[in-house]
């Protein structure tokens, strides 16, 4: 846990919804019936999901308790492009209040789907989230994920509404804006990715403002990977507590997990609305709690887009509860499809931002450039000297020769390092760009 909280702890419990402190037999009695409301509901209604269980001999009537879920097939994001853009919904189209879409690296974007009851879920779920993150009725919160086709945008604003908040639903850009309604409007609370976080507080000091003295006092930061290293950096920096929210598209947007500001020690997952498993990404197998591996989400009252058992491509492990009785999910150490495999050693982007984090002369601005060097693949880093430190080559190079000699040793990777001067590296308005794949197609 880190130091930051200087704010009123909160709960007390009469203000939490009484299943986040439940004993954990009520919940497992929750979560069986509704997850045998969702399997009939997906099964009934989504050809595509009937078919896959067709396939492999497996029916609603073989879910009879939690374990049973292992034999029922996974759902991938293949199976929504696919299916595109509305064949895995199943409920009619007019029963369809709003969809969301994500952008997808390849083809053709992703498609989810909302009833007025999955927006009222989330709604509650994400003000859940920030109650959590210590917010409460009367903050202001500013909103900086983008609005529009992604989820954190309105995901955030719909929470913030019905907590109670005053919601600033600024979106993402417009940096220099950002800061001035930051001053002007003396948000609480600010919601955005960590790493626009940092441009934000880079255009502050540009502009003269003194971060620590701002009047926001709580981060709650999802939609891409950040190490305990980031948390430290941006709760030093702006005077704040930094908190953790995840959540995806497919199984609703933000807020299927979130921290808790009085322990600060992994998103709680929300069980009581869906359900994790992690499993062995190449075998499929279910671990036990406490392993690494994939997590896997079953949506359980979700009735445009069920969801049985989604392959997320995080990559994290399931703990027990603390400040709420449900499961805790350590910090996203990666996506499967972000690792990196150099000379056969596998590299996550996390784990090169905590080595950067450790040195006091480097920024926490960088991004990683992979080539292909004949057969092998090799890895660039590129990293920005902090503004505070006097930029010259001998500086540059020593740096970047102490991080080339860390990575090597922790990691056991070699790598090229190229410390910059600041401003050199590409900000993004939202989810950072951390890995740049020079590798030629094909
Ligand atoms: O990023 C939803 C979201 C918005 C979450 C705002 C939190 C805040 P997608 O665009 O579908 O949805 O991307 C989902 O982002 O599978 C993870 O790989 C990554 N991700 C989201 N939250 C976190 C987090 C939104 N707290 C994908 N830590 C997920 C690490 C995260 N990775």
């Amino acid at each position: 846990m880190t130091a930051m909280s200087n704010r009123r702890i909160p709960p007390s419990h009469e203000i939490l919804d009484p299943i986040e402190v439940a004993g954990r037999d009520e919940i497992v009695a929750l979560q069986t019936r509704r997850m045998k409301w969702s399997i009939e509901h997906a099964y009934g209604h989504v050809a595509h999901y009937r078919a896959k269980c067709k396939a492999i001999g497996v029916q609603p009537d073989d879910f009879k308790e939690l374990a049973d879920l292992a034999k029922f097939p996974f759902t991938t994001k293949s199976d929504l492009r696919e299916t595109y853009p509305f064949g895995m919904f199943a409920v009619p189209m007019d029963k369809v209040v709003r969809v969301h879409a994500s952008s997808g690296t390849t083809g053709k974007p992703t498609v989810v789907g909302y009833t007025q009851g999955d927006i009222d879920m989330w709604g509650h779920l994400v003000a859940r989230s920030i109650r959590a993150s210590g917010g409460r009725p009367g903050d202001k919160v500013h909103v900086a994920y983008g609005y529009g086709l992604f989820t954190g945008g309105l995901g955030a604003h719909y929470g913030a509404e019905k907590l109670g908040c005053t919601v600033i639903p600024m979106s993402g850009g417009q940096t220099e804006r950002q800061v001035q309604l930051i001053v002007d409007f003396q948000p609480d609370i600010i919601m955005v990715t960590p790493s626009y976080m940092l441009a934000i507080a880079d255009e502050m000091d540009r502009q003269g403002i003194d971060t620590r003295a701002c009047s926001l006092k709580i981060g709650i930061f999802g939609a891409e990977p950040w190490t305990q290293a980031m948390r430290e950096e941006i709760e030093q920096r702006m005077g704040m507590d930094a908190i953790d929210i995840y959540g995806l598209s497919e199984v609703i947007g933000p807020g299927v997990a979130n921290e808790c500001i009085e322990t600060k020690d992994g998103p709680v997952v929300w069980e009581d609305h869906f359900y994790p498993e992690i499993i062995d990404p190449v075998t499929g197998a279910v671990l036990p709690d406490g392993e690494m591996g994939e997590l896997v989400f079953t949506s359980l009252t979700k009735e445009a887009l069920p969801v049985i058992r989604y392959r997320t491509r995080d990559l994290t492990r399931l703990l027990p509860g603390t400040s709420r009785s449900f499961r805790r999910m350590g910090k996203i150490t990666g996506r499967s499809d972000d690792m990196l495999i150099i000379r056969g050693v596998n590299v996550f982007p996390t784990q090169i931002e905590e080595l950067i984090l450790k040195d006091a002369r480097l920024s926490p601005h960088y991004q990683l450039e992979v080539t292909r060097d004949g057969h092998l693949d090799s890895l660039c880093v590129n990293v920005e000297l902090r503004a505070e430190v006097p930029f010259d080559d001998t500086a540059a190079k020593a740096a970047a020769r102490d991080l080339q000699h860390h990575i090597k040793s922790y990691i056991g990777v070699s790598t090229q390092v190229n410390v910059t001067a600041p401003g050199a590296i590409e900000r993004s308005m939202g989810k950072a760009k951390r890995v740049v794949d020079l590798r030629p197609k094909g």
